[in-house]
């Protein structure tokens, strides 16, 4: 089964709506690929705007965060079918910066998978290691852990419309990529994982992102490796070299 590429741009806490605006029209025809599944994850003031802008391409609206509540008082969060009627798709879920500066754990990641899949909104679940647990050695058995945390009474047909994102923290923002053969190695673990944790058929659906320092330069070697099956891209998300990752 060939697995759909998905590059997926998470924008961070970048753009206004108007430059959020001027970007869409940038990417616009330079994106246009019937092959890839091409996200951007934007901030949540953006999604309007980026909905409008997309409408009508092969572009899908994604989000950086929700809470697991529809609704209430839960000051400053925003509910999944909040992102639902504004034209949301998918949603990113555990990234390591909502792990180490908002202190999300993986109960709270979990229980967010769950609701996603629970809402309609396909989950860009994040893992990777720190740079001490790489140099440790260990860094297999935290990926590991995390997804197993993460994927506590998901189903196999849940799992099989995730996407997982492998982005060793090392790698991020730092502009150190991780090698092709060291990204392929993890998204083969965790593909294997899957299969123990699940089945074949689950393992050969999921699929898996690589996601660090991914550029224009680089975009080609890594999406080739067997089990990379797309990217998810901070920095070159922003600019029109972002194109040129969806077209690698
Ligand atoms: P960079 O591409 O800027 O390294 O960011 C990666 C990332 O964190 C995507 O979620």
């Amino acid at each position: 089964m060939a697995r759909k590429r998905i590059i997926a741009g998470n924008w961070k806490m970048n753009k206004t709506p108007e430059e959020a605006k001027a970007l869409c029209a940038d990417l616009k025809d330079l994106v246009v690929n019937d092959n890839v599944d091409v996200v951007y994850c934007v901030p949540a003031i953006d999604i309007t705007t980026v909905a409008e802008a997309v409408k009508g391409t092969n572009v899908h609206v994604g989000a950086q965060n929700f809470y697991i509540e529809d609704k209430g008082a839960f000051t400053g969060e925003i509910s999944a079918p909040m992102l639902k009627e504004a034209g949301v798709e998918y949603i990113i879920i555990g990234h390591s910066e909502r792990r180490d500066i908002f202190g999300e754990n993986d109960v709270l990641i979990n229980a967010k998978v769950k609701k996603a899949f629970a809402s309609g909104l396909k989950p860009i679940l994040c893992c990777g290691e720190s740079l001490a647990l790489r140099k440790a050695g260990t860094y297999k058995e935290w990926i590991e852990r995390q997804i197993k945390w993460d994927l506590t009474d998901v189903t196999a047909d849940q799992v099989k419309n995730l996407v997982i994102a492998y982005e060793p923290i090392w790698a991020i923002g730092t502009g150190e990529t991780a090698s092709a053969d060291q990204a392929q190695e993890v998204c083969k673990l965790i593909r294997d994982l899957i299969a123990k944790l699940y089945d074949a058929d689950t393992a050969e659906a999921v699929r898996i992102q690589y996601g660090g320092s991914m550029n224009a330069g680089n975009a080609a070697e890594l999406l080739a490796k067997d089990d990379i099956d797309g990217g998810l891209i901070g920095g070159a998300s922003l600019k029109t070299d972002f194109a040129q990752i969806v077209n690698a």
